[in-house]
């Protein structure tokens, strides 16, 4: 049976009572498939959303509660994750192995979100089993609220821009090469919202401004996003509002999404819109069209290129994204009210990533550690209190230098702490990482090792708050995390292969408190797997 939309006060009464139960409802049904996809021009087993690929969409307003049901129709299990959706005092929504049962074949999940306290541009992905080279990847958008002040005109547009390297080969295919312990090859393309070539048109008309929200959900290269012939106007990084900048072209690494402003003050003909691998020693670039309305000439001639090789033209860029502090987020007031360079912090936590052969296979790590998944959900394994599923300790929280070994890694630490983590890169690609839960401070970021007065580099006032950050080769980045949301979230690599064959782990934000003000119960409708199989949400 459908949801019907007239019902929703009873819904809310009963499977929803955690939401916010006054803010407004959005439901989703979505139907999971298979289905033939041609993005490169051959054919391949896609996933698609209610037959889409990419996905549909998600349109929201700060603190929207949104229910969606998720039909699992593959042959295998499937889990949907939220890609800077903060699951505030939730992670049980979150929709990563680690804290949510995957949706058996045939069954369904509705998923509970808040999207409290947030704004900004984020997508959801497919998180197992390499889904995500697959697709099963969609745009979020949250807007302001009504009243709340946004700091540039209303866009006469607004537009999801998907970005992302692309295989031919079947996802079946990649990991099937990835669980013999292989590396994966070189990406074959690129796509921009799912076509090649030119398949993608976004169309305007002259003089008017649009918004364009772009992700990179592929799987592990940085892009370089430009338009010919047009600027572009930076206002917004994964919920913050910048101080707009005037770009030419953009880094979006890998699990990053920004929103650029793009006036169409041109003459009105067709112009190239592209996107192009970065520091990759073969350069895939794809093309689409920014078509004017009344436009008198097709896209023709040489494709813009793009910035240099060399990482340093990529990093004062990054560099010069800050936030606009007068300007409001979720809330009315100005995003400086909160001063996070005024904060001591309370402990320092170093990540450092490798590579190597654990029993003759390609794994990645983190501080030496191979994330191996656990037969239960570690939270549920928590709200159960099944022990002997992690250890918690089974992660250093500095580099040890020691050899790669497989354990199911989770680091705990304490809620309310205010902690500064260095991603430390000491290999010669860029790196991309993305914490779950949690908008961090990206106080800093620089070539070479990390030592203690690399802090005097930091960026106390005006770093911007996001969720996923690049590490440049042979370089680090800081940030700084208010650890004010209790859950059990997922580090990881963004670099799928990556991600697959270990390299991320779960840091436990812990509080002994069971109050429903810090973290909320399991859902009702949570389902239950592996050693928690056949238990009962709530009492009888
Ligand atoms: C999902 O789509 C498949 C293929 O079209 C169809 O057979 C199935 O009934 C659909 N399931 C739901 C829950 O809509
Ligand atoms: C599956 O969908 C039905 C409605 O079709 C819903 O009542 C049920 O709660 C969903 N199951 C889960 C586990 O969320
Ligand atoms: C910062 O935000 C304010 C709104 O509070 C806006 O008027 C101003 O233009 C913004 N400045 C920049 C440089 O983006
Ligand atoms: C931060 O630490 C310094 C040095 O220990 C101390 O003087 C200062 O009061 C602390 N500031 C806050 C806000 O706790």
């Amino acid at each position: 049976m459908p949801l019907n939309l007239a019902v929703p006060l009873l819904i809310g009464a009963t499977l929803f009572a955690i939401c916010g139960a006054e803010d407004p409802y959005r439901f989703f049904s979505w139907n999971v498939t298979y289905g033939d996809i041609y993005p490169l021009g051959v054919r391949q087993q896609g996933i698609l959303i209610n037959g889409q690929f990419p996905g549909p969409d998600i349109h929201s307003v700060t603190n929207d509660n949104l229910i969606i049901n998720v039909f699992n129709s593959l042959t295998e299990p499937f889990l949907i994750s939220w890609n800077g959706i903060q699951q505030r005092r939730n992670s049980y929504e979150d929709g990563v192995y680690g804290t949510t049962c995957p949706i058996p074949p045939g069954k369904n999940l509705t998923y509970i979100l808040q999207v409290k306290d947030q704004i900004g541009s984020f997508y959801y992905f497919p998180s197992l089993a390499f889904h995500k080279a697959a697709g099963g990847f969609g745009g979020i958008r949250i807007l302001s609220r009504p009243r709340i002040p946004v700091p540039f005109p209303d866009p006469s547009g607004d537009y999801t821009v998907l970005i992302g390297d692309w295989y031919n080969k079947d996802h079946k295919v990649l990991r099937t090469i990835l669980d013999r312990g292989r590396k994966l090859p070189n990406p074959d393309g690129i796509l921009i919202n799912g076509r090649s070539s030119n398949g993608f048109s976004l169309n305007v008309e002259q003089g008017k401004t649009y918004r364009l929200r772009i992700s990179n959900v592929g799987l592990q290269n940085s892009l370089n996003f430009r338009i010919q012939g047009h600027k572009m106007k930076l206002v917004e990084v994964e919920g913050t509002h910048t101080l707009q900048t005037t770009l030419s072209s953009l880094d979006v690494h890998v699990g990053q999404s920004y929103s650029v402003l793009v006036t169409a003050d041109q003459a009105p003909q067709d112009y190239y819109i592209v996107a192009s691998s970065r520091f990759t020693s073969k350069i895939l670039t794809t093309t689409g069209v920014l078509h004017y309305a009344n436009s008198n000439k097709r896209v023709s001639g040489p494709i813009p290129g793009g910035p240099t090789i060399q990482v340093d033209w990529s990093l004062n860029q990054a560099r010069s994204i800050r936030t606009n502090l007068t300007a409001s987020g979720p809330r009315p007031n100005p995003q400086g009210s909160y001063h996070y360079g005024m904060i001591n912090t309370t402990r320092t936590i170093r990540l450092s990533s490798s590579a190597g052969q654990v029993n003759g296979k390609q794994r990645y790590a983190i501080n030496s550690v191979s994330f191996v998944p656990a037969d239960t959900p570690l939270k549920i394994a928590d709200f159960f209190k099944i022990s002997g599923v992690y250890r918690t300790g089974s992660i250093s929280y500095q580099p040890t230098g020691g050899g790669i070994y497989l354990d199911t890694s989770v680091m705990q630490v304490d809620y309310r702490t205010f902690v500064e983590f260095v991603f430390e890169n000491p290999e010669n690609i860029i790196q991309s990482y993305h914490l779950d839960g949690y908008q961090f401070f990206v106080v800093g970021m620089d070539g070479g090792k990390w030592t203690p007065a690399s802090r005097n580099l930091y960026n106390l006032r005006d770093g911007v708050a996001r969720s996923t950050i690049q590490v440049y080769p042979k370089s680090w980045s800081a940030i700084y995390v208010p650890l004010d949301n209790v859950g059990m979230w997922n580090l990881r690599s963004e670099f799928w292969a990556r991600q697959y064959l270990g390299q991320q782990f779960y840091l436990r934000v812990y509080t002994s408190s069971t109050s429903m003000r810090d973290e909320y119960p399991i859902p009702k409708n949570a389902l239950l797997c592996g050693r928690a199989a056949g238990r009962r949400t709530r009492p009888l």
